[in-house]
């Protein structure tokens, strides 16, 4: 939903920071950097987490992430291996840059098994959601989440239950907006319904999978549709496919143990069909505009109607600096008719 800009003659054009472009949330209020960045692989890799990043790397990514203007960072408790690490790195820099806090959009998730082994250590009972809220303040060692996520349904709590433990960390200003993952329409449309209903928080945004060159929104269809008539903002998971939406798995280049697509044993099954061929296409596109295979990927997935915030991890700095400069790239009519003929729209 637009604001206008004119009203009481009051300038609201805060459009960007750092040159990146900002766009709002849904239709709430907050404003949010059109690339953002993933953390999942922050960690402490030397306590065999399961991060790719550690503590010096992160930090160097983090301050030129805010030097760029990728200030919407997106973690979840359950990073790295159930541990929390990805929250504790993130914590370590915002206590170094206590003044930088406004300037960050901290976007955590909740609700996977955490912090301890009873059954009520998961879901999203209002137990598991204040717990798990107040686990995650004090691993990012700050006074209030910007955007709480549920990482996913609960079938076995009811939803007026969660959403009330949300609409009371809310009133006590601990979290600020509200959004879900992986959910489905019906999952939407219930959260919704209900919220209306009891006059509780509504759902900003839905973190879902979405892989464009498949068409696979597989496991909940017709999400990004619904967000687009919903005011909700839709951020794709893993929008480079893990780094395949790069110029690093191109045909004919050499990969091996160290790059993530491999090390995960996944490259095979994401390269199905011709999807190498649709590379190919993509490649070439992209060195017709002096652009990256991410880079004018990630400027496709945000022209797409309701696209929220993009959140490609970087494992490095170089790779932060090339996806940032998607968030200013704005691409000829000509090149999104080729791109609509190798992408599935969603
Ligand atoms: N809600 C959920 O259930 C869920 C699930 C998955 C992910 N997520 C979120 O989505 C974020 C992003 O997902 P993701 O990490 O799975 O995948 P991604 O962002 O699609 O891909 C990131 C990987 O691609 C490579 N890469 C990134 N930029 C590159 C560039 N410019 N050139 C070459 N390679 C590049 C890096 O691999 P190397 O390490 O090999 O260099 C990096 O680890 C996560 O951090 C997390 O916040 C959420």
């Amino acid at each position: 939903m637009a604001y206008d800009r004119r009203f009481y003659g009051i300038d609201f054009s805060f459009d960007a920071f750092h040159g990146m472009p900002y766009m709002q949330l849904g239709s709430s209020g907050l404003h949010v950097s059109r690339i953002g960045l993933g953390t999942w692989k922050f960690g402490y890799p030397e306590r065999q987490d399961g991060a790719r990043l550690g503590r010096d790397m992160a930090f160097q990514v983090m301050d030129r992430a805010l030097e760029l203007g990728v200030t919407f960072w997106d973690t979840a408790n359950r990073y790295n291996a159930s541990s929390g690490n990805s929250e504790r790195v993130i914590g370590e820099w915002l206590g170094e840059h206590r003044e930088e806090r406004r300037n960050i959009i901290v976007a955590t998730k909740m609700g996977g098994a955490m912090d301890g082994v009873t059954p009520n250590h998961g879901g999203l009972s209002r137990a598991n959601v204040l717990d798990s809220v107040y686990a995650s303040l004090e691993r990012l060692d700050i006074e209030y989440i910007d955007l709480l996520q549920f990482h996913r349904v609960d079938a076995q709590t009811p939803i007026e239950e969660s959403l009330e433990a949300i609409a009371d960390l809310r009133r006590q200003d601990l979290i600020r907006y509200f959004g879900l993952s992986n959910a489905a329409v019906e999952d939407l449309a219930a959260y919704q319904r209900i919220a209306r209903e009891w006059r509780l928080p509504m759902v900003c945004s839905v973190q879902n999978s979405f892989n464009p060159l498949t068409g696979a929104q597989a496991a909940q269809p017709g999400v990004l549709q619904h967000c687009a008539t919903n005011g909700i903002s839709f951020i794709p998971f893993s929008p480079l496919l893990r780094g395949l939406l790069t110029d690093r798995y191109l045909r004919g280049r050499k990969v091996g143990p160290g790059d993530r697509l491999v090390d995960e044993d996944a490259l095979a099954q994401l390269t199905e069909g011709d999807v190498y061929d649709k590379l190919d296409r993509l490649a070439a596109i992209a060195a017709g505009l002096d652009l990256t295979v991410a880079q004018l990927s990630l400027a496709y997935l945000l022209q797409l109607p309701a696209m929220g915030p993009l959140i490609p991890s970087a494992s490095n700095v170089d790779q932060l600096e090339e996806n940032a400069r998607a968030g200013t790239v704005e691409l000829p009519a000509e090149t999104l008719q080729e791109l609509r003929e190798i992408f599935v729209a969603g």
